[in-house]
């Protein structure tokens, strides 16, 4: 597909092009002749007449040929350069070759090259694949070129892009094959309304941020915290009673430590407030299933049972 917004511009930039080679032919055609200019009886020593410092004189010499020939021959080659090849407006030269048709064919043939190994790959499950470098190898190319830009190239995420490198409990749904492949193919939208009406007023909304930061052993003022803990019946309808979330909703756990929207009372009064809408775009479009299957088994590799709790994040 051609570049151009409108029909006037491919015309344009075509009738420039051959005028500018049209110029160079007529250049060449003038600088070849005998000699540059004359100067009939006035130079009989074959100088222009032009003299510097006193004794720099300029000969009055026609182009070498090889020279010329050189120029003839780049004029050549542009005109059939600019047949075969796109170059002239929006005409597609007679080669019909273009970047994005290499790039495709490029794209075909390494994906043909690849195709036996991901075939390999998707005969077995997620699980097993975390036990195999080449499976992890590829998994983290992709993870790279498509996920690091949001959770960060090791994985451990950003304020508001959850760390992948945790332990369970610090995930919003299950650390399982299931639920990355499910997030990946499809994306995720974490929302969590704005709280503030159902809560009371903001000394009410800054007693139950205590309370939330008292379940995580924060530091945190007691006596708000401790008025705080009933009013925390709004939010344990996600949060759960304990505070310990509900994978299922996608509602963290917030006794764990781990912070994805920052830690503080400021923090929480501020989810509270204006809610939570947090949204990971569905990968699909960019990745196929068997690229998926991969990039799944590399996530699951990063977050070992055993990786000890995030710090705390602030804000
Ligand atoms: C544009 C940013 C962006 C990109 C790109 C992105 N993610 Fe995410 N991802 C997010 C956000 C934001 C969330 C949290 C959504 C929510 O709050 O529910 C998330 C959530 C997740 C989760 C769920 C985490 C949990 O705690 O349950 C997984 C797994 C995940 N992403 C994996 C990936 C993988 C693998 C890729 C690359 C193929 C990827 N993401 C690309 C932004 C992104
Ligand atoms: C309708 C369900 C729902 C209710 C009710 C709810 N939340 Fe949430 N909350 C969520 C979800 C879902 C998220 C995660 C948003 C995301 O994916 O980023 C969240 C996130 C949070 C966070 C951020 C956690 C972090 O790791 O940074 C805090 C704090 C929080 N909620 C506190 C509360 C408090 C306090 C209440 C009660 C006043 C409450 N929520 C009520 C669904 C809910």
């Amino acid at each position: 597909m051609s570049d151009f917004v409108n029909g006037f511009w491919p015309w344009y930039v075509a009738a420039i092009s051959i005028a500018s080679i049209l110029a160079c032919g007529l250049l060449l055609y003038l600088a070849g002749k005998a000699s540059v200019v004359s100067h009939a009886g006035k130079a009989p020593d074959n100088t222009t007449g032009h003299v510097w410092d006193e004794n720099l004189r300029e000969l009055n010499n026609p182009l070498p040929r090889w020279w010329l020939w050189l120029f003839i021959l780049t004029i050549v080659f542009s005109l059939i350069y600019l047949v075969v090849f796109p170059g002239l407006g929006s005409f597609k030269g007679v080669s019909r070759w273009s970047t994005e048709l290499e790039h495709q064919q490029d794209v075909t043939q390494l994906r043909a090259q690849v195709a036996p190994l991901y075939a390999a790959f998707a005969a077995q499950p997620v699980e097993s694949l975390v036990n195999d470098p080449r499976a992890l190898a590829a998994g983290e190319r992709l993870f790279m070129n498509n996920c690091s830009q949001c959770h960060g190239s090791d994985g451990a995420g950003s304020k508001g892009f959850p760390n992948l490198t945790n332990v369970n409990s610090a995930w919003l749904g299950e650390r399982s094959a299931a639920h990355i492949v499910q997030t990946v193919t499809n994306g995720r939208t974490g929302m969590m309304p704005p709280m503030g009406a159902a809560v009371g007023n903001d000394a009410d909304i800054s007693a139950v941020a205590n309370y939330v930061l008292s379940l995580s052993g924060s530091p945190h003022d007691a006596g708000k915290a401790s008025a705080g803990k009933t009013k925390f019946a709004a939010c344990a309808a996600c949060h759960g009673a304990d505070g310990k979330g509900n994978k299922a909703l996608g509602a963290p756990d917030l006794s764990d430590n781990y912070w994805l929207h920052g830690w503080g009372e400021a923090a929480i009064v501020n989810a509270v407030k204006n809610g939570k809408n947090n949204v990971m775009p569905a990968q699909s479009p960019k990745l196929s299933a068997q690229q998926i299957h991969v990039v799944a088994a590399y996530v699951l590799s990063l977050s070992k049972t055993s990786v000890a709790m995030a710090a705390p994040k602030t804000p």
